[in-house]
């Protein structure tokens, strides 16, 4: 199944409560104000940003999927937002978008990309002077997060340390990281126990 097919049915209990963890986790981990401008990456249906966009003066929001942004616009419209832009391209894939951000942030959305060095550079390139990237993805796993989907061919989970030498290779500073959360999640009538991690960085270079 693709996320345009799942997009329908993602914003279960679970998700929404676990998107609020993350927003939560993302804000206090950055130094920022409101006049700061900020990008979602691989945003599904918003479950983060719609926690975090009342301390951005604009929020970015990008996806590949048509099935996500779909569910995404419904709620914008809904809920009246005005600071949100949604935007349904594959980053990497496109030349053509140029703007540059504040503070980047993505959840469970890098495991799913296969060369982590060439997305973390890509984002660093979206980056302001001073920008922040926060990344929050599972810690490393066996393979049984994703055992339900049959496509997966993915990352299972990353290795904090491995993750920020590719962020320091690609230019970032400051990279820290720490695990946050802790859950369960059932897979084929199995509950298997994850984690998720947050890492922070900075870009100085213009
Ligand atoms: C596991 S979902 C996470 C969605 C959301 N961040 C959340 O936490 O609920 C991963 C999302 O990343 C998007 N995605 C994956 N690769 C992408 C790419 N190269 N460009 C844009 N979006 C991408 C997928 O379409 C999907 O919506």
């Amino acid at each position: 199944m693709s996320f345009d097919e799942y997009a329908k049915t993602w914003d279960t209990e679970q998700r929404i409560n676990r998107g609020k963890i993350i927003a939560n986790e993302i804000w206090n981990s950055i130094g920022t104000d409101k006049n700061s401008t900020a990008m979602e990456f691989g945003c599904g249906t918003g479950l983060v940003s719609f926690n975090l966009y009342d301390k951005f003066e604009t929020v970015t929001l990008i996806d590949s999927s048509k099935g996500m942004i779909d569910i995404l616009n419904d709620k914008i419209s809904k809920y009246e937002i005005n600071n949100m832009t949604v935007h349904q391209i594959d980053l990497l894939d496109t030349d053509s978008f140029d703007m540059k951000f504040d503070v980047i942030y993505n959840s469970m959305v890098l495991h799913h990309i296969k060369d982590t060095f060439e997305i973390v550079n890509k984002l660093y390139q979206l980056l302001n002077k001073d920008g922040y990237l926060c990344i929050v993805d599972i810690d490393e796993e066996d393979g049984s997060f994703h055992k339900d989907f049959p496509d997966f061919d993915g990352h299972n989970g990353f290795n904090q340390d491995e993750l920020k030498n590719i962020l320091t290779s690609a230019g970032f500073c400051d990279v820290e990281s720490n695990t946050f959360y802790y859950d369960e999640k059932n897979v084929e009538g199995e509950k298997i126990n994850y984690s998720l991690f947050i890492i922070t960085a900075r870009k100085f270079a213009d």
